[in-house]
């Protein structure tokens, strides 16, 4: 399969904050957003893979700022690597300033998306080939993040995650 990029499949999703999407403080309520951004997240990887694909874990999430009800919302999801069947998707979440119009960061998080056929089996991917600085950094951590995830997950030994126990020796 041809690699594609990053850009290629670039998502950028921006949304207000309604009443019925808040918390009693007034902010955006967790679960949305994480809804948010598993769509963006799902979109992005559907365009790299051009292939139905799942939700297989949420990796991290930080939760920086609080978004306050009528905030202007964008969400970007970008691929940072892709393996055989997976992607990795990083998502970087902005608000901006209703006067001024400066964006700021708000929260970020990984998700993995699994590529599969019609009856749910995963299927191959195109590769992803990095090409900006940030992009490259993102791409090289991806295999450490991958195998931590297993790991957590109970689906790879401690034993096998080379590149992860690279880290502390
Ligand atoms: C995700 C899913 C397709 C994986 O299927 P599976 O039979 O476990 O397949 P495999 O073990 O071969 O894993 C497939 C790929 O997913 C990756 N993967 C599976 N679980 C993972 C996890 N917790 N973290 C990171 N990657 C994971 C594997 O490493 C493998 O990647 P690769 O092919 O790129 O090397 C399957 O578990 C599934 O359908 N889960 C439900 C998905 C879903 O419904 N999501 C929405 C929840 S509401």
């Amino acid at each position: 399969m041809e690699p594609k990029h990053p850009k290629d499949s670039k998502t950028i999703v921006t949304d207000l904050v309604l009443p019925s999407e808040t918390n009693p403080l007034n902010n955006l309520f967790g679960g949305e957003l994480l809804a948010r951004m598993d769509r963006a997240a799902s979109i992005a990887a559907r365009r790299h893979s051009r292939r139905i694909v799942v939700t297989a874990s949420v990796n991290h999430v930080a939760f920086k700022k609080t978004i306050p009800l009528g905030s202007v919302v964008t969400v970007e999801a970008n691929i940072s690597r892709a393996f055989k069947s997976s992607m990795e998707v990083i998502l970087d979440v902005w608000i901006e300033d209703r006067e001024s119009g400066v964006r700021s960061k708000a929260n970020d998080a990984i998700y993995t998306f699994v590529a599969v056929d019609d009856g749910g089996s995963p299927i191959g991917v195109p590769p992803l080939e990095p090409e900006t600085k940030i992009e490259k950094i993102r791409y090289e951590a991806a295999l450490r993040r991958k195998q931590l995830s297993l790991v957590l997950a109970g689906k790879m030994d401690p034993k096998d995650a080379t590149e992860l126990k690279a880290l502390f020796e």
